[in-house]
């Protein structure tokens, strides 16, 4: 086992890394699509009630597990629980992170290869025309841009958490949120584009259904990246002077307010192009490069640095949060089977790789390999998303609220008494990871069984 454990340098440090891997591909493309087909505004309130009283509460019981062990998920689970059946959910929380990033460095690599094309050639306006479903079902392009994606990853983690976690995600975090604002801007002044900006200000409450509380709470687990361990790794490379509540309010926050801006980058540039906001995951890599080729007939110049900016802006967001999925396994080849990070980092890049290689070819050549009815790319999401994450989370929370010693939570929460306002704090969120939080993760699992 590893002696010395590294750590964030400063809170804020914390913050950016946590808000590093929450804003991602779930904010940029996730979020738009799942509004567009939910309705938009009051879908909208549903997320931020579902992140105050849902997502919050799984943050703070994977950080107060990840803080108090400084270990990873596998050793804090047999440090807070040794000789129980815990442990095994340790194991759990290494592998779901790791089949999610095979297919997110999929994404990833669409990402590159939008960039690239934004680069080299513009988008020619030709329409929502195929062109993404033409790259992504062939072979050679998307695997290519898989291998940079997933390579860049663990370049990154390959730094170790300081100078390659905490440094990347310093650098980074920053420059999206100005990329974003900008694209966002862009998006509000193209003509019609006020329908857009209506949809997600004006609430519509007959759209709800109770499957939208579902997707709600899917989207809040998934962007927040909950249930899965990446939270409770980094967490364990908190100093323990840190807030617990604050790094969580000021990464749901964070993470709250860059799906927001996203949102109004997209919609109102969907709006503007008289395309249907329920267009679905498609969303932005048929319609952006559709809409930015449309503006390039009259504004090639504008067109052109506006995608480039935003396929740059999603590369880097997700790598941001590939980084950390990446982290859990790496941690816990390091500190549990003691391997020096170099080989930790090849051993899970050859594994993530070869797992999302299927996942790629399953849009060309390994379309008509179903598991259970879906093809390997439709059935690792649904795995993770719709089970696995909700699961973990579960766990999670039951373990904090439930069996683990309540004095050592009240004491990691507060810091040992000193934070007035977690202490204030401290019963309310006892509650809701006790009993709301339960409750509500049952129920959507029962709603995405249905
Ligand atoms: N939160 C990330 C996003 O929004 C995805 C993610 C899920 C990251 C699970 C880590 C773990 O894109």
């Amino acid at each position: 086992m590893a002696a010395q454990r590294e750590h964030f340098g400063s809170g804020m440090a914390a913050v950016m890394a946590m808000a590093g891997s929450a804003i991602g591909l779930g904010n940029i493309w996730r979020f738009p699509y799942v509004v567009g087909q939910n309705g938009g505004a009051a879908f909208i309130l549903v997320y931020l009630l579902c992140m105050v009283f849902l997502s919050l509460p799984i943050f703070l019981s994977e950080a107060i597990i990840g803080r108090s062990t400084h270990s990873s998920t596998f050793g804090a689970f047999g440090k807070l629980a040794p000789g129980s059946g815990w442990k095994w959910i340790g194991t759990l929380t290494i592998i779901t992170p790791l089949i999610i990033l095979s297919y997110y460095s999929v994404v990833g690599g669409w990402s590159i290869g939008f960039l690239y094309e934004s680069v080299v050639m513009g988008f020619s306006g030709a329409g929502a025309d195929g062109r993404f479903g033409g790259f992504i079902s062939s072979v050679g392009g998307p695997l290519v841009c898989h291998t940079l994606f997933l390579a860049l990853t663990a370049a990154i983690v390959l730094g170790g958490v300081k100078s390659g976690i905490e440094r990347f995600n310093k650098m980074s975090m920053p420059l999206l949120f100005v990329l974003i604002v900008i694209i966002a801007v862009y998006s509000i002044s193209l003509p019609g584009a006020s329908a857009g900006v209506k949809y997600l200000v004006k609430p519509d409450f007959s759209l709800l259904t109770p499957k939208s509380f579902a997707y709600a709470m899917g989207q809040g687990f998934f962007s927040l990246s909950l249930g899965v361990g990446t939270i409770l790794t980094y967490s364990s490379y908190m100093k323990k002077e840190e807030s617990i509540l604050r790094t969580g309010v000021g990464t749901a926050g964070f993470d709250l307010l860059f799906a927001l801006i996203a949102g109004f980058a997209v919609m109102p540039a969907v709006f503007s192009a008289g395309i249907e906001p329920g267009a679905g995951p498609g969303l932005i890599f048929e319609t952006l490069p559709y809409i930015f080729g449309k503006m390039g007939a009259a504004a090639p110049a504008a067109s052109r640095a506006v995608s480039i900016l935003f396929f740059l802006t999603i590369v880097i967001a997700a790598l941001t949060s590939s980084i950390s999925m990446f982290e859990v396994g790496a941690a816990y080849l390091v500190e549990e089977k003691g391997m020096s990070r170099r080989k930790a980092v090849a051993v899970i890049f050859t594994g993530t790789w070869a797992l999302g290689v299927l996942c790629s070819l399953s849009f060309g050549p390994l379309g008509d390999f179903h598991i259970a009815g879906k093809t390997i790319f439709n059935f690792c999401d649904a795995l993770t998303s719709n089970f696995l994450m909700t699961f973990g989370a579960l766990l999670f929370v039951l373990f904090v609220g439930w069996k683990m010693d309540r004095e050592t939570v009240r004491s990691e929460f507060t810091n040992g008494g000193a934070l007035p306002l977690s202490r204030l704090l401290f019963k309310p969120v006892m509650f809701l990871i006790r009993w709301v939080a339960p409750v509500a993760i049952v129920l959507i699992f029962i709603t995405n069984l249905l």
